[in-house]
C-alpha cells in the first residue's frame, strides 16, 4: 500500500482564498485585519517564517506590521513594543516569534499580549478557553491547521484513537486539547506521548491518527505505525546534504519514505502541516478583528 498525500499546500491555499473573500467582503465596510509579527534577533528559520506571514497577510489583503528588532533588546523594551502593539487600533493580532533570545523572560511576554490580539492562542486566557471549549479561544495556527486537514481530508476523528508524539506548549498540548473537544475534527480518544513515555513503539502502533510532534528528524520509524494509520508530521529539522545547494535539506519527525508504504495517508514534509500553519494565523487574525467588532 502507498499512502495518499495529504496536500497541505492546497488546503491552506484554500483557506487563504476564503479568509482573502472575506477580507474583501470587511473592506467594503472600511474593515481591515491587521497582524503584527515581532522578532527579535536573526535565528534564519524564524526570519523565514516571519517572511512568509507577512507575505500570506498582504495576499489575503490584510494589514501586516513585521518588526525586527536587535538580539540584544531587553526585555522591557519588548514588553513596550507589545503595549504599544495592543494600544494600536489598525493590530488585531499580535504575534511574538519564539525562541526568544535567552535573557528574556518568553512566558512574561506572552503574558503582555492583550488576550483579544493573541492569535498564537499562547496567552493563560485562551490556553483556558480551549480546554474548556470556550468558541472565542484563539487556537495555536499548528495543530488547528493539522485539525482543519483532517477534517478538510474527510478524515473522522470522532472515537478514533489519536496518538501525538510530542507535549510542548504550541504543538502536542493544544493538539490533545482540540482532538477531545466535542464536535467536527474532534470526538477522538487522545493519547500524548513524550520522552518519558514507556514502550513508545507499542503505544504508537495503537494509533489511528499519529502525529509527530517532537523536533527530531524521521524519528517516527515504519515498525512504529500502524500498517493503515494517518500520519501527520509536525517536524521541520534541518539534516547536513553536502548534495543540495544550500548543504542542508529538510525532513520531518517521520521516515517518510518507509512509513508512506503502510499509512493509509501522510503529510509530506515541506507542504504538509508547514503551508496550514499560516493559514490558520490569517484565520486568527480575521477572527481576531470580528470579535473585537463585537467588544
Ligand atoms: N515558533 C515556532 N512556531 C511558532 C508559532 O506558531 N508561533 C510563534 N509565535 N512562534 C513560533
Amino acid at each position: 500500500m502507498s499512502a495518499r498525500i495529504l496536500d497541505g499546500a492546497a488546503i491552506g491555499k484554500t483557506i487563504r482564498e476564503e479568509v482573502a473573500s472575506e477580507v474583501a467582503r470587511l473592506s467594503g465596510n472600511g474593515r481591515k485585519p491587521g497582524l503584527a509579527a515581532v522578532l527579535v534577533g536573526e535565528d534564519p528559520a524564524s526570519a523565514v517564517y516571519v517572511r512568509s506571514k507577512g507575505k500570506a497577510c498582504e495576499e489575503a489583503g490584510m494589514h501586516s506590521v513585521t518588526l525586527r528588532l536587535p538580539a540584544d533588546t531587553s526585555e522591557s523594551e519588548l514588553l513596550s513594543t507589545v503595549d504599544r502593539l495592543n494600544a494600536d487600533a489598525s493590530i488585531h493580532g499580535i504575534l511574538v516569534q519564539l525562541p526568544l533570545p535567552r535573557h528574556i523572560d518568553s512566558e512574561k511576554v506572552l503574558r503582555r499580549i492583550d488576550p483579544g490580539k493573541d492569535v498564537d492562542g499562547f496567552h493563560p486566557v485562551n490556553v483556558g478557553k480551549l480546554v474548556t471549549g470556550d468558541k472565542s479561544a484563539f487556537r495555536p495556527a499548528t495543530p488547528y491547521g493539522v485539525q482543519q486537514m483532517l477534517i478538510r481530508s474527510g478524515i473522522e476523528t470522532k472515537g478514533a484513537h489519536a496518538v501525538i508524539v510530542g507535549r510542548s506548549n504550541i504543538v502536542g498540548k493544544p493538539m490533545a486539547n482540540l482532538l477531545i473537544q466535542q464536535g467536527p475534527g474532534g470526538d477522538a480518544t487522545v493519547t500524548v506521548c513524550h520522552s518519558r513515555t514507556r514502550d513508545l513503539p507499542t503505544v504508537t502502533r495503537q494509533a489511528d491518527i499519529l502525529v509527530a510532534a517532537i523536533g527530531k528528524a524521521e524519528f517516527v520509524t515504519a515498525d512504529m505505525v500502524r500498517p493503515g494509520a494517518v500520519v501527520i508530521d509536525v517536524g521541520i529539522n534541518r539534516v547536513d546534504d553536502p548534495a543540495r545547494p544550500r548543504g542542508y535539506r529538510l525532513v520531518g519527525d517521520v521516515a517518510y519514505e518507509p512509513v508512506a508504504q503502510i499509512a493509509s495517508a501522510i503529510t509530506p514534509v515541506p507542504g504538509g502541516v508547514g503551508p496550514m500553519t499560516i493559514a490558520m494565523l490569517l484565520q486568527n487574525t480575521l477572527q481576531a478583528m470580528k470579535q473585537a467588532d463585537l467588544d
